[in-house]
């Protein structure tokens, strides 16, 4: 199968799951491509304050995953901007991570992998699978191997 892993990554987080995730679909036959969101303007990006410059399409993928980070108890504004733009999906197996430093419940993970599932379904995805990466050192390798396992077992 042909996967599009398309993440924003501020500070190389996202991206270091987005790694292993093509590391182990690859390994599974599949052919993976990870696609950066990009911007213009300083970072943490604040809503209205940037503009996207990479804004990987979808369309040459036969399911995507989508990767980024929490931000201030929310989904990154540039995902939000990103999800915006979105073109319809057409019924594609679509996934979907975050990456977030605190380990507690009601951090914002819930929200943001929601937001990111909302939008994706809006668009006519199956959301097949969603995943909240925790980055605290003592949860760290447990959830990204728990996301990276779950998401290979679903394509
Ligand atoms: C400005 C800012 C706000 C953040 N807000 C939160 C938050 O509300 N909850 C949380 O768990 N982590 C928060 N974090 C931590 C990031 O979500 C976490 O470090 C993430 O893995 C970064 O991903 P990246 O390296 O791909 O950019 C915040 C980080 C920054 C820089």
């Amino acid at each position: 199968m042909n996967i599009g892993i398309i993440i924003y990554s501020q500070t190389g987080n996202t991206k270091s799951v987005a790694v292993r995730l093509k590391e182990k679909l690859e390994a599974k036959g599949h052919n993976t491509t990870i696609e950066q969101i990009t911007i213009s303007g300083s970072t943490p990006a604040q809503p209205g304050k940037f503009e996207l410059i990479d804004v990987p399409t979808p369309d040459n993928y036969e399911a995507v995953i989508l990767g980024a980070p929490v931000q201030a108890f929310s989904l990154n504004p540039v995902m939000k901007a990103y999800l915006e733009k979105l073109p319809p999906l057409k019924e594609r197996q679509a996934a979907c991570f975050v990456t977030k430093q605190l380990p507690l419940l009601w951090t914002g993970g819930t929200g943001a992998v929601a937001k990111m599932k909302q939008e994706c379904e809006s668009r006519g995805a199956k959301v097949v699978g969603t995943e909240i990466v925790v980055w605290s050192k003592s949860k760290r390798e447990q959830s990204v191997k728990k996301c990276v396992d779950n998401f290979s077992a679903l394509f």
